[in-house]
C-alpha cells in the first residue's frame, strides 16, 4: 500500500505500470473529483492509502487491517488529521470500516466493460477517517 500525502502527484514510478492499470485510475480519479468538488487540498492535511494489496500467500493473517491501521497512526504521528482511501471491493471495504473509515463516495463497475468480471465482487468506494 502507498501512503501519500493527499496534496502530492502520485510517484512517476507509477507511469511505469502496464497500460491495464489506466481504467482503474481513471475510476479512483473520479471518486476524487466527486469527493473533493473541486476544494483545494492543503499539504499536510490529508493522507491518501492506495493500492492496498498483498501476495496470496499471507492472506487471510489480518496483515491488510494491520497495515491500514498502522499507516494511519504513522500519519497521525505526522500531523495528518485525515485519511482516505479508495476501497475496489468488499474486501477491502471490509478491512477499512474495521478500521472505523466512513463510506463517502460510491462509483460504478459497469461504466468500462474491463470490470465484467467482478462486477459482482461489489462497487468502488472512497472512504475516509478522522485521524
Ligand atoms: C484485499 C487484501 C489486501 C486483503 O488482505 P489480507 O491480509 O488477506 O486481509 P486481512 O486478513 O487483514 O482481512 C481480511 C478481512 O476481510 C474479510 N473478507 C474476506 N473476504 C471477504 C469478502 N468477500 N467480503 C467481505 N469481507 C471479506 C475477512 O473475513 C477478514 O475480516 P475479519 O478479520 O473481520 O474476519 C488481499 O486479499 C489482496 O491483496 N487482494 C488483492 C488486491 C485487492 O483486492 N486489493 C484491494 C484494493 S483496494
Amino acid at each position: 500500500m502507498l501512503s501519500l500525502d493527499s496534496a502530492s502527484p502520485m510517484p512517476e514510478s507509477l507511469d511505469r505500470l502496464p497500460p491495464k492499470f489506466l481504467p482503474v485510475f481513471e475510476i479512483l480519479g473520479h471518486l476524487e473529483d466527486e469527493y473533493r468538488k473541486g476544494s483545494p487540498v492543503n499539504p499536510g492535511a490529508s493522507v491518501h492509502l492506495y493500492l492496498l494489496g498483498l501476495s496470496h500467500r499471507f492472506a487471510g493473517q489480518g496483515i491488510a487491517q494491520r497495515l491500514v491501521a498502522e499507516s494511519t497512526a504513522t500519519a497521525a504521528r505526522r500531523g495528518y488529521r485525515l485519511a482516505v482511501a479508495e476501497a475496489t471491493n468488499r474486501t477491502s471495504q471490509h478491512i477499512f470500516r474495521k478500521n472505523n473509515f466512513v463510506e463517502r463516495v460510491q462509483g460504478s463497475y459497469v461504466l468500462n466493460p474491463v470490470f465484467t468480471p467482478i462486477v459482482g465482487h461489489g462497487v468502488p468506494i472512497l472512504m475516509d477517517k478522522a485521524i
